[in-house]
């Protein structure tokens, strides 16, 4: 005997739904490929910035089928400014993935689009959700705080166990012959009414059912253990110029940033002064063929990822007849921008 769910918080959430929602380019659509690339991305940014990428990506890339046969460095151009970049590495594989295995039409089953490079339990959920209303319900950080006020979750949500409740949670909660609504009205009232710092609760229509609410402890919600340490790294980038032209070479190690273009780089384990690095191996090695006519401090930048901190700082060395190895290619300045660079060095080139 199947046990009645109680939809009367979807009730309310998917009536809030529909008088508040954003009209965003990729809700009116049950294709599960714009849906797809819009969770992709959103991913890595908010919806007002991450709008103008999904504009720019359906527009080059109307299909699965034009994804999957771009080239990989015009996909990383495209996704500049994201940061991430295995997550449009992991885009491009799976749309060959869906043209290979599945003859370009995309998984229907959750199990398949599970499988699909890059996509974990919550983007599976929301595109068989969204696209077939089938019934898995969504667990993003914006549910996470939802149903940790609503129920009062003490339970951590950054712990295995924590997971484990709010995913069961959030699947009894569901209105499973309206799956694609419930979880996009649950998301986006975490989005807009019940945001991470100081909502409103006088215009609340969940106020009446929420635990946090009534026990005035709102903002204690959601809960987060202290994960791991973040490691800092030192980098030191070399804008080697002869004439006008530049260098820069193609990160290949299993490291951030891989297959990115960036200047030439010595990394360190400690800060290092100019006259530490000079002396250097790596920093002699670099460039022993050649003339430097001078070296100029340029600027530093503190550039924080989720687990570590690179401390940057960026010198200019003017040179002459100077030719680097083969790991380093020598572009045109102007040209530069023509390859897929981290988030880091692009602020530096943005600003020459
Ligand atoms: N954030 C993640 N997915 C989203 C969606 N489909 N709509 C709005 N914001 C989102």
């Amino acid at each position: 005997m199947s046990v009645q769910k109680d939809l009367k918080l979807s009730h309310i959430l998917i009536e809030w739904y529909n008088n508040h929602k954003r009209d965003l380019p990729w809700r009116n659509t049950s294709n599960p490929y714009p849906i797809w690339l819009s969770e992709v991305i959103l991913q890595q940014t908010r919806v007002d910035q991450g709008y103008a990428y999904f504009n720019r990506f359906i527009a080059k890339y109307p299909t699965v089928e034009l994804l999957a046969e771009a080239e990989e460095d015009e996909i990383l151009k495209l996704w500049q400014g994201l940061g991430y970049y295995s997550r449009a590495r992991n885009l491009h594989a799976a749309a060959k993935t869906i043209m290979d295995a599945y003859g370009g039409v995309f998984p229907h089953n959750y199990k398949e689009v599970l499988r699909l490079k890059g996509v974990g339990e919550y983007t599976a959920a929301a595109i068989v959700s969204f696209a077939y209303n089938e019934p898995y319900a969504v667990v993003d950080g914006n549910v996470f705080r939802v149903l940790a006020r609503i129920f009062a979750i003490d339970e951590p949500i950054n712990s295995g166990k924590g997971k484990k409740i709010f995913t069961e949670l959030a699947q009894s909660l569901l209105d499973d012959t309206n799956a694609g609504l419930h979880n996009q009205a649950i998301m986006e009232f975490g989005a807009l009414q019940c945001v991470p710092v100081s909502p409103d609760c006088s215009i609340c229509p969940a106020s009446d059912v929420c635990l946090a609410y009534n026990q005035k402890k709102v903002n204690l919600y959601p809960r987060k253990e202290r994960k791991q340490k973040v490691r800092s790294r030192y980098f030191y980038y070399l804008d080697i110029r002869d004439g006008d032209c530049m260098f820069l070479h193609k990160r290949t190690l299993k490291d951030i940033w891989q297959n990115l273009y960036e200047l030439p780089l010595i990394e360190t384990k400690e800060q290092k002064t100019i006259d530490e690095l000079q002396k250097n191996d790596n920093f002699k090695d670099l460039l022993s063929n050649g003339e430097i006519l001078r070296i100029r401090y340029e600027k530093q930048i503190k550039h924080i990822l989720s687990h570590q901190i690179i401390y940057a700082t960026f010198y200019r060395i003017d040179v002459h007849d100077t030719l680097l190895n083969e790991d380093y290619i020598k572009v045109k300045i102007e040209d530069a921008d023509n390859y897929p660079v981290s988030r880091l060095v692009h602020k530096y080139l943005e600003e020459l």
